[in-house]
């Protein structure tokens, strides 16, 4: 209880309560990083200011911004003297109370949240990366030293992702989670099937618009997406996911036939992130947790099917609360500085009444293989066109015991195209048919496997 004098904020007050303005405390913040998320997240902070401390009782200023080059020119409204290029001088500062990083990469990124943490100092990271590869001692070293360590920008960029997760939803026994969460490959995929754009082309459109790198691998060969999906299962249930533990499949396979056929069959080709669980069996068991990222057929019905260009979406299926579906831009620096900001007042709330939400000690999951997942399968593959080649095929997958759902024949000249939908198969069941498919004189190309996701 707060008796007269400077009460600390509370969460009612962060909700939108103003407090008198006598309870102002002052936070000083360093910010690691002016790059798009930085300098746009300066620019959001100095318009919200006024309002946030008005209802949190909390002002934030920015106190040093470290940079790796000091003549770059830079649209943001901080007085020269500000910037520095020694970035753990802005950690190690005593005046600094919370520190942002949105350097990016794993180093100095790394050694600098652990040393912020080292010293109480809440930390505020957009880092998927970061989190992805070294969140198991991250979050470990942030629950021994009660720091907060918020990280709503490393996922879903704008999309209040984590903290729906995190808070909202903390108590439900969430089955799945299925998102896209990589705004470049759903931009690419969206050009291909409305516009009838190639691969190739939608992907320079993508680099010219600035939504893909010059390098693109990490987005079109699912890294990006894969690290996001660490981070998901990491949360939801609460034990540590690392981006080496998820299955990864990319777009750069995908061709213009596969769209269409799905687009024919009621389908929309989308790359998802997706993460499932099992219950643990007890509390010392920590759960079983399927987790990947790859292209898949998802019904023209399903939420997810409309989510267009380059916006994000992420689809959450629970027990109690039934299916949710959160979407918005997941990049772009103010959709990203504007998670950044809701984390800083996280933070600073908490710093201020003497709380932390950190999300606790977390056990190291129990990964599923791939080869267990049970799901419809499309396939297609080139076969010679003569008498006895779909009894062959059809054996094959009838030896594995994969139940062929729907088929159709399309004629190439010489040959033939096959393409099937399987009832739900176990994986391991599907490649087995795949690797005898491949042994058949009559199969002389095999051009796609995709995941079927079924109807909600
Ligand atoms: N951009 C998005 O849409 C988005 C969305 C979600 C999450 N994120 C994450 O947010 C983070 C930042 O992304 P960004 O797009 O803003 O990157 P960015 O534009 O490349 O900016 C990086 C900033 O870090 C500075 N920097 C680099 N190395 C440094 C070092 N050793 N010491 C001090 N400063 C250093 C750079 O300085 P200079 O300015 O001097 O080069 C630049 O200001 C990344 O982790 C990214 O994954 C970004």
């Amino acid at each position: 209880m707060c008796h007269g004098g400077a009460c600390p904020p509370t969460p009612a007050m962060a909700r939108g309560h103003p407090v008198r303005s006598e309870t102002v405390k002052q936070i000083r913040v360093g910010l690691l990083g002016c790059g798009n998320v930085g300098a746009a997240f300066v620019g959001l902070l100095e318009r919200q200011r006024a309002t946030i401390a008005a209802r949190t009782g909390v002002e934030l200023n920015i106190s040093r911004v470290a940079v790796r080059s000091l003549s770059r020119d830079r649209d943001v409204v901080l007085p020269p003297d500000v910037f520095t290029t020694d970035s753990r001088g802005v950690v190690e500062d005593p005046d600094i109370d919370i520190v942002i990083e949105v350097i990016g990469g794993i180093e100095p990124a790394r050694e600098l949240v652990l040393r912020s943490i080292e010293l109480g100092k809440p930390v505020i990271t957009g880092n998927k990366e970061l989190l992805a590869n070294h969140g198991a001692e991250l979050f470990a070293r942030a629950d021994e030293s009660g720091v907060d360590l918020l990280f709503e920008a490393a996922v879903g960029g704008g999309i209040p992702l984590v903290r729906s997760l995190r808070e909202s939803l903390l108590g439900e026994p969430v089955t799945r989670v299925m998102g896209i969460v990589n705004g470049t490959t759903n931009f690419i995929l969206t050009r291909m099937a409305e516009d009838g754009v190639s691969y190739a082309d939608a992907l320079v459109e993508a680099q010219s618009l600035g939504y893909a790198e010059r390098d693109p691998t990490a987005d079109v060969e699912g890294y990006d997406a894969g690290a996001k999906a660490a981070i998901i299962a990491t949360i939801v249930f609460g034990s540590v996911v690392v981006a080496g533990d998820v299955y990864r499949e990319g777009i750069s396979g995908i061709t213009a036939h596969d769209i269409d056929t799905a687009k024919r069959l009621g389908y929309v080709i989308k790359a998802v992130a997706v993460v499932e669980g099992t219950p643990a069996p007890d509390d010392h068991t920590p759960p079983e947790v399927a987790v990947r990222a790859h292209p898949a057929m998802v019904p023209v019905g399903h939420p997810l099917a409309s989510v267009r260009d380059s916006f994000n979406a992420v689809f959450i299926e629970g027990d109690a609360v039934g299916n949710l579906m959160l979407y918005g831009r997941g990049a772009g620096g103010l959709p990203t500085a504007s998670a950044v900001l809701g984390d800083l007042i996280d933070a600073a709330v908490n710093l201020s009444s003497g709380g932390t939400g950190r999300i606790g000690r977390l056990s190291r999951a129990r990964i599923r293989s791939i080869d267990d997942l049970e799901s419809a399968y499309y396939l297609s593959m080139e076969v010679s066109d003569q008498p006895g080649v779909l009894a062959q095929v059809a054996t094959e997958f009838g030896r594995f015991g994969v139940s062929i759902k729907s088929m159709e024949q399309q004629e190439l000249g010489a040959a033939a195209r096959l393409i099937f939908i399987t009832h739900v198969s176990k994986e391991s069941d599907v490649r087995s048919t795949l690797r005898a498919l491949r042994e058949l004189d009559v199969v002389k190309d095999f051009h796609a496997l995709i995941r079927v996701i079924d109807e909600n």
